[in-house]
């Protein structure tokens, strides 16, 4: 009798096992809530095909997981935010969530992941408040904060370009307002002066009127933030109004990054500052250049190695904890200590959780955003407000 307990005993200790394992080694469920429409559609693209292709590099599995993916079109659109972050928190049960590109959407988000306490990574919204105010265990960034390349062309249009005055412009939102006081703050530290900060509401690019303006006032350069459709249209506009060769324009780098194609000449020998180039050339871009455009037949650009360095991130902490996510402690204590060997060159993760990295000063030649040099080595975000 005792025996046959015994036998019993084990047999449910076995099935219990057997179940918990299965639970372990089950498909990871990873929610993109990205723009799929709208004018940052190409970027929400690009994000998840890079972190596609890391995953198809590794037979289809992350951190030895393999991935089910579930996806939500979040529009670029501020207002349905906590709305579309809770279909895949409480819809879908997701376990991380991956996303996304605009930074008043992206805010929402990490209201509702830190409240849940799910895994958020952000694979391009700059919002400084992310892994500033509020910043969280549960939540890291591989692309960057909208300060870091924002101050490094402040410096850069300071120092090297010895500029005096400047005149801003971009989309009154979080990452426009935040990119200016970025550049203001690096320009303004090195002498230079800013006039006059323009805006035009996000998505909106009617700019004509803001062009007369600047060729009215005359400053030494310019320098905005805009990305997408709306930095193609900008790009366009700012040659066609005949400035481009009167005052010169300076951005983020998102102002060039696959938009060359759409913007054309219109584009040739504008100055950004950005955390990627397209000719940098070491072993691990090389490699991923080529499986991006024999994957996709299209050259990657910023947003795929963000997207791309978001799998490889994640991967980093599933295999410390040997795919077992339950083991939460051990995924993000090798996430906060991670080396992401990124094509845009090696990257460690600041305590606020946002890459420390180098932004490098790119020059349009042809369709390629090509490096000119190192605007600022290393650079972390201040993080203000972050207490972790
Ligand atoms: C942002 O909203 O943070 C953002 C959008 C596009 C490119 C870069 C930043």
């Amino acid at each position: 009798m005792n025996r046959f307990l015994s036998i019993a005993t084990a047999a449910a200790l076995c099935l219990g096992a057997g179940t918990a394992f299965a639970q372990t080694q089950g498909k990871l469920k990873v929610g993109f809530m990205l723009p799929y429409t709208g004018t940052f559609a190409a970027l929400g693209t690009a994000i998840e095909n890079g972190f596609r292709l890391y995953a198809d590099e590794n037979g289809g599995k992350i951190g030895g997981r393999e991935i089910e993916f579930v996806k939500v079109d979040d529009e670029s659109e501020p207002s349905k935010a906590t709305d579309n972050v809770n279909k895949l928190i409480k819809r879908d049960n997701v376990d991380v969530i991956v996303g996304t590109v605009h930074s008043g959407v992206a805010l929402a988000m990490a209201k509702a992941a830190k409240e849940s306490n799910t895994l958020l990574i952000v694979p391009n919204a700059g919002a400084d408040a992310v892994t500033g105010p509020m910043c969280a265990p549960n939540i890291f960034r591989t692309s960057f904060s909208n300060w870091q390349p924002a101050y490094a062309m402040g410096l850069v249009a300071a120092e090297k370009q010895k500029h005096k005055t400047a005149v801003t412009l971009t989309w009154k939102y979080a990452a426009g307002d935040e990119s200016v006081r970025g550049f203001k703050e690096g320009f303004e530290s090195k002498g230079g002066k800013v006039l006059k900060e323009l805006s035009v509401p996000f998505p909106n690019v009617e700019f004509q009127a803001l062009l007369t303006e600047i060729a009215a006032m005359k400053p030494d350069a310019v320098y905005v933030f805009f990305a997408g459709g709306g930095a193609v249209k900008f790009v366009k506009d700012y040659a066609a109004a005949g400035l481009k060769d009167r005052i010169p324009l300076y951005g983020a780098g998102f102002l060039t990054d696959g938009t060359l194609e759409a913007q054309g000449e219109a584009a040739n020998g504008l100055l950004t500052t950005l955390h990627y180039a397209d000719d940098l050339g070491n072993p691990k871009d090389k490699v991923f250049r080529t499986n991006y455009a024999k994957t996709y037949k299209l050259q990657p650009d910023v947003y795929a190695v963000q997207g791309y360095d978001a799998a490889q991130l994640l991967a980093t902490g599933l295999a410390a904890a040997k795919g077992d996510f339950s083991k939460r402690d051990v995924v993000v204590k090798a996430m906060e200590t991670a080396k992401v060997d990124s094509p845009r060159g090696a990257f460690t993760m600041s305590t606020s959780h946002n890459p420390i990295q180098d932004i490098y000063l790119r020059k349009v030649e042809g369709k390629v955003n090509r490096n000119i040099g190192l605007a600022a080595k290393a650079l972390a975000d201040p993080a203000r407000g972050c207490k972790l």
